[in-house]
């Protein structure tokens, strides 16, 4: 048995950081659309930042295509 270590995001919903970051690259925008698609946050509510912080570390961009040359 490998070892490993579960992040949980939300405990309420038992929804990890993986299944949160899944939600945000299937399409959910905000705190809110995170929540209709797995439940993460819909609860005590002490889990918000957190949620908000993988929404934008996921939905970041990941090169610097478009940004514009500095001289
Ligand atoms: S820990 Fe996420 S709603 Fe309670």
């Amino acid at each position: 048995m490998k070892g490993g270590v579960t992040l949980f995001a939300c405990i309420c919903a038992a929804a990890t950081e993986s299944e949160v970051r899944h939600c945000v690259r299937s399409g959910a925008r905000s705190v809110e659309e995170i929540g209709d698609a797995c439940g993460a946050g819909s609860g005590c509510g002490s889990c918000l930042n957190t949620l908000d912080v993988l929404l934008v570390t996921t939905s970041a961009p990941t090169d610097l295509d478009g940004l514009a040359a500095s001289a």
